[in-house]
């Protein structure tokens, strides 16, 4: 073969590229006839991926349970690698964080409509089987939906609607992380007595939550749209993705895992309501309307905040 232009000037590139690492060209070239070409499975790691279903029971739709739930852990990746390029974009402009938005936005609307999967995807007699073999573990421990929450709003947003007025802005986080919203499924707060739920949720995850809202703390999403020029927080797109996405978490994925959690853990009859693996006061704390999770807060009036989760 002979080279052409294309391949002189990718060769120069090549040059300056490998020079500027101190590196030499020809070793890397000569390396090239000895690598493996790639293939889908060594790529994908798909070896790896299909492997990661550990049943504990033999009932099959325990399979469904365990793979519907890594499914959502991927999601819930997807959408942090989008929120950490919003949060450390320089020249941040409306075009870009209402596009990153509505990516989000769209992984959610799957997790919410696939919740359907999970309603009638197992039968229900296997689940209350199966699901004695979990306790006490819960989604509740999902440490990435914790960090999708800290990397989109100030943790004020986050902190239980009962303290929300009184405590102190400036807080240090670890005594922030104490009084969040998610306590309250794991805490008897007439003896502060924290749930095994809670104990080794925060055994494993406390010292990587308190560094991730450090980083945090000036770069979610809703600390990004405040510091913008005005003119760009006034993008009426930018608005509307930010609300779409406020409600599309925090009301539309909320109330399909509520649905979900309902359909299994009561049968349908309320009467027959069971305790959740996790142990929580679930049907209450589960329900936005006593939550009032708000992302963004000043995007929304203060009847809709009055009325969040109201209707539905
Ligand atoms: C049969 C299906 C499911 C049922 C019955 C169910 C039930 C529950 C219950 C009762 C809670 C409250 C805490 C507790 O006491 O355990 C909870 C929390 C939670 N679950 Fe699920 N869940 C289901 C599926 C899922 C899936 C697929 C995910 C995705 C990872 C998930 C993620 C979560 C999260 C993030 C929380 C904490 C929510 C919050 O603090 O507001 N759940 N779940």
């Amino acid at each position: 073969m002979s080279t052409t232009p294309k391949t002189n000037e990718l060769i120069e590139q090549l040059e300056k590229k490998f020079s500027n690492l101190g590196q030499d060209l020809n070793v890397h070239l000569e390396g090239l006839l000895h690598s493996k070409p790639i293939t889908y499975w060594d790529y994908i790691q798909t070896d790896a991926l299909l492997n990661l279903q550990i049943q504990r029971t033999n009932l099959p739709d325990e399979m469904v349970f365990i793979m519907y739930h890594q499914v959502n852990e991927l999601l819930f990746k997807m959408i942090l690698w989008e929120i950490e390029q919003v949060a450390f974009k320089k020249n941040l402009d409306a075009p870009f964080f209402s596009s990153k938005l509505m990516r989000i936005s769209r992984y959610f609307d799957m997790l919410t409509s696939s919740f359907n999967i999970m309603k009638e995807g197992m039968e229900a007699e296997q689940y209350m089987k199966f699901r004695t073999t979990l306790t006490p573990a819960s989604g509740f421990q999902s440490a990435q939906y914790r960090k999708i929450e800290f990397a989109s709003t100030e943790l004020i947003n986050l902190i239980d609607k009962r303290f929300r007025d009184n405590i102190d802005r400036n807080t240090p986080y670890e005594h922030a992380l104490e009084h969040l919203y998610w306590q309250a499924a794991g805490k008897d707060y007439k003896t502060g007595k924290k749930s095994q739920l809670l104990k080794a949720f925060e055994e494993k995850y406390r010292v990587e939550f308190v560094d991730f809202t450090e980083t945090y703390n000036k770069k979610n999403l809703y600390t990004k749209f405040k510091t913008l020029p005005d003119e760009v927080k006034n993008d009426s797109a930018l608005i509307n993705a930010m609300r779409d996405y406020d409600y599309t978490v925090n009301i539309t994925w909320v109330m399909a895992h509520y649905d979900a959690a309902n359909y299994y853990l009561s049968g349908g009859d309320s009467s027959k309501i069971v305790e959740a693996t996790g142990g929580s006061e679930w049907t209450k704390y589960m329900h936005p309307k006593y939550q009032k999770r708000i992302f963004f807060p000043s995007l929304w009036s203060k009847d809709e905040i009055e009325n969040w989760g109201a209707n539905i």
